[in-house]
């Protein structure tokens, strides 16, 4: 077990440093931006369905629902394409209106989730055409999808997932830049330039990975916290979601995640001194915005721990700790602003002496309902 780590003392850490390498797997012989070229062998059978598709419906649990938000954001932002997310278990029981012309995509790192497999079961028997993004090659759920893509991010151990999330996160981009190129809504000079962003982007997670040692200190100040708050908005509001759950599942402290605009129909009454609020407030259209939400947390006295654009220094200004992800086009933005935040929950769940990658009362892959 010890040669599987790597040197690393956990399979988590070793799967979060791997991203950069995990990231261009997944990348590798589909994106080749120097030639515009974008190929995804399983869709190329499928493309005028997915084209076509009157509507998209997303269907996973856990992180995959997670990644399966951040495409919403994508299809509908490149494609046009109306997209609904669905959790998998919900989906199954409430008598959803399907028909031949949806197209289904069904997120799992395992490939074996039972929920996630009984959706794709009730699609498949209306009549829509059922795409994959699986980790686990040959597993269950690629088995039973039409057509897939597989994410290629080699064996995820750490029961938190983290590298099968940014490489899902990559292959719905990919989907949705080439949806959106075929479909005439992407020019193709924004899809070029967005080919060359994607590629580079790998190199930008690796500086992500710096922030580290920041990260630390940041856990050894709030690892005795009792709750803790993500806000985010578009883009960065699924990261939010993402970077709560990953605290509660391996540090077992109370994390919610919202959309930053909503917190003052609810989350707002729960800020105080003690209440450490994590922003992810990137450079991109909503920023302002966030920095408004960051004010409101900031007069009700929170601690404020934001994720930044390097060189940003409005929000460094007004946030007690700000840990920075280098820039790039909104749309990757989960990408990088994810990472600080899988770090900082592995470091405060080891402060807290957590069994960090298998965590009480979770599977790494739940096949029963
Ligand atoms: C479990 C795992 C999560 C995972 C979820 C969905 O809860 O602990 O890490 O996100 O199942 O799993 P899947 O294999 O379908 O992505």
């Amino acid at each position: 077990e010890a040669i599987e780590k790597g040197g690393y003392d956990h399979f988590m850490l070793k799967e979060i440093n791997e991203q950069p390498r995990s990231i261009a797997d997944c990348m590798r012989g589909r994106l080749d931006a120097k030639n515009g070229r974008l190929v995804l062998g399983g869709l190329r059978d499928y493309m005028n369905k997915f084209q076509n598709a009157d509507r998209i419906i997303i269907t996973a649990c856990g992180t995959s629902w997670h990644a399966g938000l951040v495409a919403e954001y994508l299809f509908e932002e490149f494609a046009r394409i109306p997209v609904e997310v669905e959790y998998a278990s919900e989906f199954r029981y409430r008598n959803p209106v399907i028909s031949e012309k949806d197209f289904v995509i069904a997120i799992s790192q395992s490939g074996e989730t039972a929920d996630t497999l009984a959706a794709i079961e009730l699609a498949k028997s209306k009549g829509a055409t059922i795409f994959g993004v699986c980790n686990v090659v040959g597993s269950s759920i690629a088995r039973a999808t039409h057509a897939g893509c597989y994410t290629h991010a080699g064996p995820e151990i750490g029961v938190a997932s983290t590298k099968a999330f940014t490489a899902q996160i990559s292959v719905l981009t990919m989907m949705a830049l080439m949806l959106g190129y075929q479909r005439g809504t992407l020019t193709e000079s924004k899809y070029v330039q967005l080919l060359n962003e994607l590629e580079g982007i790998p190199v930008k997670v690796e500086k992500a990975l710096k922030m580290n040692s920041n990260v630390e200190k940041i856990a050894e100040i709030y690892k005795d916290s009792r709750n803790f708050l993500y806000l985010g908005r578009g883009y960065n509001f699924p990261v939010a979601l993402e970077g709560a759950l990953k605290l509660k599942e391996i540090s077992y402290i109370h994390a919610e995640g919202y959309p930053a605009a909503e917190m003052k129909h609810g989350p707002i009454a729960l800020i105080d001194e003690e209440m450490p609020v994590v922003f992810i407030a990137t450079k991109d259209t909503s920023y302002e915005k966030v920095v408004s939400n960051i004010q409101e947390v900031k007069a009700r006295k929170g601690k404020i721990i934001a994720v930044v654009t390097e060189g940003d220094t409005v929000v460094r200004g007004m946030a007690d700790h700000v840990l920075e992800v280098p820039d790039t086009a909104e749309a990757f933005v989960p990408l990088l602003s994810v990472i600080p935040l899988q770090q900082l929950s592995y470091h405060i769940a080891v402060m807290r002496g957590c069994n960090v990658d298998q965590p009480r009362n979770l599977a790494k892959s739940v096949t029963v309902e």
